[in-house]
């Protein structure tokens, strides 16, 4: 198979994340005789230092040209410091939604029982869960206009719905439940909003020609707290953007490590995978930061090409690292591997090179300063 990847390695961590994921594709191209050729573009801060732009049009035709792309990650404290900055990265990636209309977020949430101690929750609410958001990516309020008025002392951000924007992701998410558990959970707000309503009505018509998916309904202040008191409960939650971006964040600490979440931006062109981390600045150019997020989002892409032996040997590989006990920092603050080892430890794997012949005292381990 021949496929054209864009690259963005985007801000902070995103170029060391992703070019361990990059590593990996190039293993799976070698070991499966496929082709990916890469074109590396700009967006985000980086974007802005080297162009003034957060998404250069360039970026917009790569991507469009593109069968796929492939993300870091985007922002820079001194734009976060600063909130009368008229440019921002996270503008870029929002155009970027928005221009190859990605409307369908996908953030599966699945748990590791090497990690299950790092969770917050308690082990047997952690255990077997698996269920994946599906959020609504280029309406609502993050789209809505804004306003601001002459004197700065009063603001608006407009939440719009239309039922064309609700019912292509609700289709997407009956299918996927289909696939899963067959059960799907609409989190909305409709007790308060008028949009939250229009989407029971457009989901509820829908779910007519989906009889074998259960559905069910929560507002989302009852699913924030569902989501730390019974994640087991979820397969398929479906709800608008911004309690996507919400509760997507609340769901990804049950894993132990926000840096293991891959996911995937669909649509009707090319398709956008990113790990669900931020740029982490601190970490940038340290080779600590966990590549495990970039290289299962490398996976998402290969399921996204139908390749989906290739994406399960992703997987296989990722599970080993972790019950190999080879993990980052953010995992084991003590005895730690660096980003780089583990890249290569992966893609060694889906070589066929290890298990068989891996020594980890033969591999660079990074003992903390701290003890
Ligand atoms: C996400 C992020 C973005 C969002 C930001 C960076 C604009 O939080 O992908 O969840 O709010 O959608
Ligand atoms: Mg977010």
């Amino acid at each position: 198979m021949e496929k054209n990847i864009a690259i963005i390695e985007g801000d902070g961590i995103g170029p060391e994340v992703t070019r361990q994921a990059v590593r990996v594709l190039d293993a799976i191209a070698e070991t499966y005789n496929h082709q990916f050729d890469y074109t590396y573009c700009l967006m985000g801060a980086d974007a802005i230092d080297k162009t003034g732009n957060p998404l250069p049009d360039e970026t917009i035709e790569v991507c469009l040209a593109s069968d796929a792309i492939l993300f870091g990650a985007i922002g820079h404290p001194k734009y976060d410091n600063d909130p009368t900055a008229k440019v921002r990265p996270e503008q870029g990636l929002l155009r970027l939604r928005k221009s190859l209309q990605l409307f369908a977020n996908l953030r599966p949430v699945t748990t590791y029982p090497a990690l299950h101690h790092l969770s917050p929750l308690k082990q047997k609410n952690v255990e077997g869960v698996d269920f994946v958001i599906y959020r609504e990516l280029t309406g609502g309020i993050y789209f809505g206009k804004k306003e601001l008025n002459a004197e700065g002392t009063q603001a608006s951000d407009d939440c719009v719905y239309a039922a064309e924007e609700i019912s292509r992701i609700a289709h997407l998410a009956f299918q996927a439940a289909q696939k899963r558990r067959k059960k799907l959970t609409l989190v909305d707000k409709a007790n308060v909003l008028e949009t939250s309503r229009l989407w029971r009505k457009v989901v509820k018509e829908i779910a007519a020609g989906y009889a074998d998916v259960e559905l069910d309904f929560l507002f989302v202040d009852n699913a924030a707290m569902q989501i730390i008191l019974n994640p087991k409960q979820f397969d398929v939650i479906l709800t608008e953007n911004m309690f996507g971006d919400i509760i997507s964040d609340e769901a990804s600490v049950i894993t132990g490590s926000l840096g293991l979440l891959p996911s995937a931006s669909i649509g009707n062109g090319s398709a956008l995978f990113e790990p669900i981390h931020g740029s982490y600045p601190q970490a940038a150019g340290k080779d600590i930061a966990n590549p495990l997020g970039s290289i299962l989002s490398a996976a998402m892409l290969l399921d996204h090409f139908g390749l989906s032996d290739e994406a399960a040997i992703v997987r296989e590989a990722v599970n080993w690292t972790l019950t190999h006990g080879f993990v980052t920092k953010d995992i084991d603050p003590v005895n730690f591997y660096f980003t780089s080892t583990l890249g290569e430890l992966i893609s060694d794997y889906v070589s066929g090179r290890i298990p068989g012949s891996v020594k980890s005292e033969n591999i660079e381990l990074r003992k903390s300063t701290i003890i």
